[in-house]
């Protein structure tokens, strides 16, 4: 596809193979579509009525040609369910130590938080030839995350999250839009990301930070709603510890086996009662849902996420295997 430049750029490792499938796609497409306009004519021409009183034979079907028009259209769609699946997950699981950042979506701008504190509006900063993980959360309705260089995007739903990560490999200014219909305007929320070497990447970082890291942020929030006296770190208290518990599966009370991931935090803050971790009784902790923004539950998930070193060995209750919530 390089050289059409109806196509936009390609930034990111993933976007080749998209392109790829995406050409799967169109070949497939464009030479069915001949194949049956050849036939269209061939057979008009070929069986045409050559004279007012001619009746044509009864056909009574072919099965050979029947299963053969079935079935290697058939295979022809695996192929491409096969390699969408695939690229999908692949664009979903990302790999360890990712440089992990927060997006937010409201009506109508993109909000970008860094876990070293720096905040921007409808611009992104990403190094290149490193991992990136994006959370995303939206504050009301639905939006959709578009990142046309990098051939990703991902409808971001209010909550929940959302997450994806991609790999820029080409320094730039390249679009981000929102691509879900979100009220009156939904054709302005829309931004850039900026892609930079690594060097420059440090230095821009290192220019804006104010207020203080999301992780120091989200620590100032955990002592100002009283979550330290209970949550008693290294400790057991009336709480679970919460020390070790990011990235490792939970023992629920009701026999469930959860992995405790972004969503899985959020929504124990929010809703402690919906998930209650075995050995631990219900309605001890107030519901936060209402009292917490949605920023400040990403910068509360950023703490609980430093509590446990991606390195550290997993939490006791990890024995049982590791199973999805499914909340993705
Ligand atoms: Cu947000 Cu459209």
């Amino acid at each position: 596809m390089d050289g059409l430049s109806i196509f936009p750029v390609r930034a990111s490792t993933t976007a080749g193979e998209v392109d790829a499938l995406y050409g799967f796609l169109l070949a497939v497409s464009i030479a069915m579509t001949l194949l049956i306009f050849f036939f269209v004519f061939f057979f008009a021409i070929k069986y045409r009525r050559r004279s007012p009183d001619e009746r044509p034979k009864a056909i009574h079907g072919s099965i050979p040609l029947e299963i053969a028009w079935s079935v290697i259209p058939l295979l022809i769609m695996l192929v491409m369910f096969a390699w969408g699946t695939k690229l999908y997950f692949e664009n979903h699981t990302p790999p360890r130590n990712t440089l992990d950042i927060y997006v937010m979506g409201k009506q109508w701008m993109w909000k970008v938080q860094y876990p070293d504190g720096q905040r921007e509006i409808n611009e992104l900063h990403v190094p290149t030839g490193r991992p990136v993980k994006l959370t995303l959360a939206s504050e009301d309705v639905i939006h959709s995350f578009f990142l046309p260089a990098f051939r990703l995007k991902h409808d971001v739903v209010p909550g929940s999250y959302q997450t994806f990560w991609f790999e820029a490999t080409k320094p730039g200014r390249y679009h981000i839009f929102c691509a879900e219909y979100c009220g009156t305007n939904h054709s302005r929320m829309i931004g850039w990301v900026t892609v930079m070497e690594p060097a420059q990447y440090e230095a821009w970082l290192a220019g804006g930070t104010r207020g203080g890291s999301m992780l120091e942020q989200g620590r100032a929030l955990f002592e100002q709603y009283g979550c330290v006296t209970c949550h008693v770190l290294d400790a057991q208290g009336r709480c679970p510890n919460l020390r070790n518990v990011y990235g490792n599966p939970v023992q629920l009370d009701d026999g469930r086996t959860v992995l405790a991931d972004e969503a899985y935090i959020r929504e124990s803050i929010l809703n402690p009662n919906a998930k209650v971790v075995k050995g631990y009784k219900h309605d001890i902790m107030p519901v936060f849902m209402g009292q917490i923004s949605e920023e400040g539950l990403l910068q509360l998930i950023v703490y609980i996420k430093s509590l446990s070193p991606p390195n550290a060995p997993a939490a006791p209750a990890a024995k049982a295997p590791a199973k999805q919530a499914g909340k993705q």
